[in-house]
């Protein structure tokens, strides 16, 4: 058996409501207590939190829903064959990197945690075992990478309203790549791209969502939220990655026909700063404006206002944008 899978299975036997022995574990899987205890240290170190009481034996700090292929198949209403659960990798962006040239439109991802998961502009995401939800999802376009304009606005709109069918209803976009919550980020999102200029080209595009946060997140050094804390019902993680793929998958369909155009009135009606007075921040320039909603090609709209009162309308392309504070 995989190291992984057997990670899987221990953690499928491992509770928070109650003690196990590693002598149980090992004899429930086969193994030796010493193997037991390789394998929950391991655990421990990608991030979920295991008790450990000499005596006793180990017991979960909260229990989590263990990413389940089957599970996750039951709810997409489109190719269940095109879905590839992994337990531990470096990033599910490497994972469809691996392949992508043979991989189908919507061929997607997920993992229970990420030895170097990647966030933008070279930061890293934090990628705790079972806590979170880690999505790739690779889609090929024509025309080059100007087709892709707009595309992460398209997928921050996708996400929104997954977690909307879910039962979440305040999750709000944040030019360009974020989701948030009252400020505080709930999600994030990597689009890589591989091809020709202009001619076929891919897209991984990376998600990753905060679903029920560890104790420790020492390693954020930003406000962040995460699903379980706004949500009234349960919610099971398998059923939010399932919508998230549904979501993505007809987003991504319609986005090749349509591009960003047909997302830009509900991207515009989710934009967490609409109206606010914002810095956008571009290397060592800021600039600060009244933030409007998005264009058709994906740039961010805002109202400059000079030290003589004119007011001038700027189409952002890139930058990171951030509420001024008055
Ligand atoms: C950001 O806000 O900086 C983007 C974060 C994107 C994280 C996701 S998790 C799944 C995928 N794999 C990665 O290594 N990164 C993305």
């Amino acid at each position: 058996m995989k190291s992984s899978d057997v990670k899987n299975d221990i953690v499928r036997l491992l509770s928070a409501d109650d003690f196990i022995s590693g002598e149980e574990l090992g004899e429930r899987l086969g193994m030796s207590r010493a193997a037991i205890s390789k394998h929950i240290k391991g655990l421990q170190q990608t991030g979920l939190d295991i008790f450990s009481v000499h005596g006793r034996g180990y017991q979960l700090a909260r229990n989590i829903n263990i990413l389940e292929s089957e599970d996750i198949k039951r709810w997409l209403t489109s190719d269940a064959e095109n879905l590839d659960v992994c337990n531990i990798v470096t990033s599910t962006n490497d994972r469809i990197k691996e392949n992508i040239r043979s991989l189908p439109d919507g061929f997607v991802c997920v993992a229970e945690a990420q030895t170097a998961g990647r966030g933008r502009r070279g930061r890293s995401w934090f990628s705790p075992f079972g806590a979170n939800i880690y999505l790739s999802m690779v889609w090929h376009f024509e025309g080059g990478f100007q087709a892709m304009s707009g595309l992460s606005l398209a997928v921050g709109v996708a996400l929104c309203d997954a977690l909307n069918e879910a039962g979440l209803k305040n999750a709000r976009v944040k030019w360009p790549n974020d989701l948030l919550i009252d400020n505080q980020k709930l999600a994030g999102i990597l689009i890589e791209t591989e091809g020709y200029s202009d001619g076929s080209c891919s897209a991984i595009v990376g998600c990753g969502i905060n679903f029920c946060m560890p104790e420790d997140v020492s390693a954020i050094d930003q406000p962040w939220t995460d699903v379980t804390s706004h949500i009234a019902n349960e919610c099971d993680r398998n059923y939010l990655v399932a919508l998230c793929i549904n979501h993505l998958r007809s987003s991504l369909r319609k986005f090749q026909v349509s591009g960003f155009s047909a997302f830009k009135e509900r991207w515009d009606a989710l934009h967490a700063f609409s109206g606010q007075e914002v810095n956008l921040t571009n290397g060592s320039q800021t600039i600060q404006g009244i933030a409007k909603g998005a264009d058709p090609a994906g740039a961010l709209i805002i109202d400059v206002i000079d030290e003589h009162g004119k007011r001038t309308t700027r189409h952002i392309h890139g930058g990171e944008v951030s509420v001024r504070v008055l």
